[in-house]
Parts: structure tokens; sequence; C-alpha cells
């Protein structure tokens, strides 16, 4: 019988709040992170999924843990990494919050004003200083210069693979995209929708976990 293993997912935009009601977010759906995670609960493998924010319900099966902002997410990957065999980084996850929260709801002012960030903390990158055996797969969503920025994210941040698409892919059903291995190897994978997507980096995830 095949090795049933513990699959951490994350998924979907975080919020950062500015004041009660008002946030800083991205246009992330969270489709290509419910779409892995099911796709590792039908292989039959254990799967927590975190997930910020959005308008899709879980998989069957999944153990979900909803998060808002990215120290939140944080917060629930920290405690579940120890578990995992494989990490998948789909979360589309802020890089900056507002240095300062308003507690009460800021009021308009003719002059407008200036807002300023600190950096959130970069949870696939912390994942890649503790790796140990963990399989580690990381996103990369860029505008420009694609391959190359997508390969420099998988040396700095430890990664076994990363799935590189273009920004027009976030919110979409379809996407196209490129698998790059720890060795270099890119393969592009034909125009598919994101179940399909899912379903190829399962499967790779699991072939670098078996070739340990
Ligand atoms: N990620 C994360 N925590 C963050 C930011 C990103 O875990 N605070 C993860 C995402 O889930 C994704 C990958 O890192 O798997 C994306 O890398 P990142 O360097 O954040 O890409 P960009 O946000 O596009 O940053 P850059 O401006 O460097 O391109």
């Amino acid at each position: 019988m095949k090795q049933s293993l513990t699959f951490l997912i994350t998924a979907g935009p975080t919020r950062e709040y500015i004041d009660p009601v008002r946030y800083i977010s991205n246009a992330s759906s969270g489709k290509m992170g419910y779409a892995v995670a099911a796709c590792a609960r039908r292989k039959k493998h254990r799967v927590i999924l975190v997930s910020g924010p959005v308008e899709i319900a879980p998989p069957e099966g999944v153990t979900l843990r909803r998060v808002i902002s990215a120290d939140d997410m944080f917060r629930e990957v920290k405690k579940n990494l120890p578990a995992a065999d494989v990490f998948i980084s789909v979360a589309a996850v802020a890089d900056y919050r507002p240095a300062r929260r308003k507690i009460h709801k800021m009021k308009k002012n003719a002059r407008g004003f200036s807002l300023r960030l600190e950096p959130t903390t970069d949870i696939l990158a912390y994942a890649g200083r503790r790796k140990g055996n963990l399989v580690l797969v990381g996103f990369a969503l860029e505008s420009k210069d694609l391959l190359r920025a997508a390969k420099k994210k998988l040396e700095v941040k430890n990664l076994d693979l990363i799935v590189a698409n273009g920004h027009t892919a976030i919110g979409e059903d379809v996407s196209r995209c490129w698998l790059i291995g720890r060795d270099g190897t890119t393969r592009k994978l034909a125009r598919m929708n994101k179940i399909q997507v899912a379903e190829r980096i399962i499967d790779e995830a699991l072939r670098i976990r078996q070739g340990r």
C-alpha cells in the first residue's frame, strides 16, 4: 500500500487591515490552492489547508484553518509544519502590511494621506530555512522575466519545485505555467485548467518525495 502523507497547503489572499473596515489585499480567488488540496485529498493523503478569505467551499475531508492576515497565516503554518511531509505554498500572501493599524475608522480629509507599510514574514522562506526532509513547493507570479525570476526564487527560498505563471493567471480558471525543478529542469505545461495543473503539481511533489 502506498504511504499516506501529510500535505500542508496555503491558499487565497491575505488581508492587511488599515483600520476596522479597510484593508490591502489582492485578486487571488483561492482556486489554485483549493484545487491542489482537493487533488492531494483524492489521492488519500492528509491535507491541512490554511486559507485566506475566499468565496469557495473547502474540498471534503481536508482540515481547514481559516486565516485573515499574513501574520495569522504564518502562525498557522508554523504550528503545522513539523507534522508536514509536503508544504505547497499557493497563497498570494501580502508582502506588506500597514505599519500601524488604526483602532477607529479613518475619516476622510481633503489633503489625502500616506500609508507607511512594513514587510510581512515570508512564510515560504521560513519553511525553506527549516526544510529537513520536507518537500517544498512554491509559486511565482510575475509580469516580466518569468522564468529567470522563478528560478531565482526557487534558489533563494530553498525549494524543490516552483510553479511559474504569468500574472494573468490570477483569479482565472485556466492557466499556462511552467514547472521548474531544483536541477533547473523546466517543463512547460499545455494550457489547462487549475484542476489539471494541481494534478501535475501533486504528482511531481510525490515523485520528489519518493526519490528521497
Ligand atoms: N510567499 C509566502 N509568504 C510571503 C510572500 C510570499 O509564503 N510573505 C510565498 C507564496 O505563497 C509563493 C511565493 O512565496 O509561493 C511567492 O514568492 P514572492 O517572493 O513573494 O513573490 P512575489 O510576492 O511576487 O515577490 P517579488 O516581489 O519578490 O517577486
